[in-house]
């Protein structure tokens, strides 16, 4: 059992709420406060294709306007072989709310791998850029 698994299975869980009838790729996300909290969030499409909003950036939108604030870990939960990672615009979200938190890939096969965002991001632009 790993600190990761509730995670896991929040996202898993928010994955079964996408609204995903454009690309059928449907998405879980959650994300866990330093308070315990754990935020879900599943991708929300549209006809406009655009409009779209990821899972990740439900999840954090979902725990910003709760409150709450500081975040220690991101679980991404796809059903792929290959892990899905998130998007640009979500790391720079991602970023923004949580620094340099590690971000759990998983997939319903129990895949699971890490990678910390100062990898998947390297050279963000944030408030200490301003
Ligand atoms: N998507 C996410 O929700 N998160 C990601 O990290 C990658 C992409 C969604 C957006 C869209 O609904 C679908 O996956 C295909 O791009």
């Amino acid at each position: 059992m790993s600190e990761y698994d509730l995670l896991i299975a929040a996202a898993k869980q928010a994955r079964d709420n996408a609204h995903a009838p454009y690309s059928n790729f449907r998405v879980g996300a959650a994300l866990r406060a330093t308070s315990g909290r754990i935020f879900s969030g599943c991708n929300v499409e549209n006809a406009t294709y655009g409009l779209t909003v990821c899972a990740e950036r439900v999840a954090i939108f979902k725990a910003i306007s709760e409150g709450e604030r500081g975040f220690d870990a991101i679980a991404v939960v796809t059903d792929t072989d290959t892990l899905t990672s998130p998007c640009g615009a979500c790391r720079q979200l991602i970023w923004e709310f949580c620094g340099d938190v590690p971000v759990i890939l998983s997939n319903l096969k129990g895949k699971v791998e890490l990678i910390q965002m100062s990898t998947l991001f390297p050279k963000p632009f944030d408030a200490s850029s301003l």
